[in-house]
């Protein structure tokens, strides 16, 4: 499957980096602690928190407006910035992140208690949350393979279904008969609704994959759970130069997200678009970046293959075309998708030429069968 860790900035699924911290519930103080939230849009949001208590958990009874979707600190969608205070991985719980991120005061609130008062910064708006995953039927409309190992899915929710997501976020789609989902983003934008594609690598052995190679068929149903993730367009930093780097199909919710800038008003900032896969065979959507590149005139796409780069390429992952004067506006906003190699690889390039790293979003797609 391709996915999903987004992070505030950066997310992982490293289970051997696992932060467990041990604590003694029996010296806990029992006491009620106050949570603030600071939202990305200047919005603050109180509430309180039992001892012992997941803060996630606390703060959804009290309807405060967080993304979430494992509630067990693997996805890292929850994950938000300790700025005052004390707060520790509940006893026993494990997280996703890494231990330099734990000491930069990152958390995951659905493992997380709180041991004073705290106040905790969050990288996304206070109205971001607000919209929760729903359930939704839609029929397969067309499944093209559209590289050796690359099938561009299009659905159509049918009649009566609603769905909303922000450009970048992911959808879990119940692979029929299986009963396991697998999560995907959308390469397309709330505009086409109620049509929705998607990118899906083909793994060989792998449930979805070998549902779409042998079973799938136009008209069939699929059951589609959404929106999910803490990956999508800063609509905060919509002025800014926007550097896109993508691995594979995690093309998928950067074309989304290129497309939404397009489609709203105003003046289009420069954007970059890096994008490579292994070998000239596996790239996809070529036409449709041209295509992009024409209508958006401030946009410049650079093609990358890992090996038998061919006229018109650059050799090597997408980070290796970032070049000095790619970063001149010193407010530059980055968007990443792919491998976890590429992402480190392209967040320390980026740093290096001048990005801050609080302006810096990825998601990890990960292979899964
Ligand atoms: S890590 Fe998934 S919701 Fe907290």
């Amino acid at each position: 499957m391709n996915m999903h860790v987004s992070n505030l900035n950066t997310t992982q699924n490293l289970d051997e980096h696992n932060v467990v911290v041990e604590q003694n519930s029996s010296d806990i103080e029992k006491t009620t602690h106050q949570i603030t939230l600071n939202f990305s849009d200047g919005v603050t949001k109180k509430f309180n928190v039992s001892p012992n208590k997941s803060i996630l958990d606390e703060a959804l009874k009290d309807g405060m407006p967080l993304l979430y979707q494992c509630r067990s600190g693997s996805c890292s969608s929850c994950i938000c910035t300790l700025n005052e205070g004390d707060i520790n991985t509940m006893n026993g719980a494990s997280s996703t992140l890494l231990r330099s991120e734990y000491d930069l005061g990152h958390r995951l609130l659905c493992v997380s208690q709180a041991e004073a008062d705290c106040s905790i910064d969050l990288a996304y708006g206070s109205e971001v949350g607000t919209t929760s995953a729903q359930e939704v039927n839609v029929f397969i409309d067309s499944i093209e393979h559209i590289a050796t190992n690359t099938v561009r899915l299009t659905v159509e929710l049918a009649e009566g279904s609603y769905m909303e997501f922000r450009p970048g976020q992911f959808m879990q789609i119940n692979v029929p008969g299986v009963g396991t989902l697998r999560s995907y983003s959308p390469s397309s934008t709330n505009k086409s609704l109620p049509k929705m594609e998607f990118l899906i690598r083909l793994i060989p052995g792998g449930i979805m994959s070998t549902y779409l190679k042998k079973q799938a068929e136009v008209d069939q149903i699929l059951t589609l759970t959404g929106p999910y993730g803490a990956f999508f367009l800063r609509e905060e930093h919509k002025r800014a130069s926007h550097i896109f780097i993508a691995g594979g199909t995690g093309l998928a919710p950067i074309l989304s997200i290129i497309d939404t800038v397009r489609q709203s008003s105003g003046v289009k900032p420069k954007m970059l678009l890096s994008f490579g896969c292994a070998t000239p065979e596996a790239l996809f959507c070529l036409d449709d970046i041209q295509l992009r590149e024409q209508w958006l005139p401030s946009l410049e796409a650079r093609i990358c293959v890992d090996h038998g780069a061919k006229e018109g390429h650059y050799s090597g992952n997408p980070v290796s075309p970032l070049q000095e004067n790619d970063v001149t506006d010193p407010n530059t906003v980055a968007y990443l998708c792919g491998p976890q190699p590429m992402i480190d690889g392209a967040t320390a390039r980026l740093i290096e030429l001048g990005v801050k790293a609080e302006n810096i979003f990825a998601e990890q797609f990960v292979a899964s069968n």
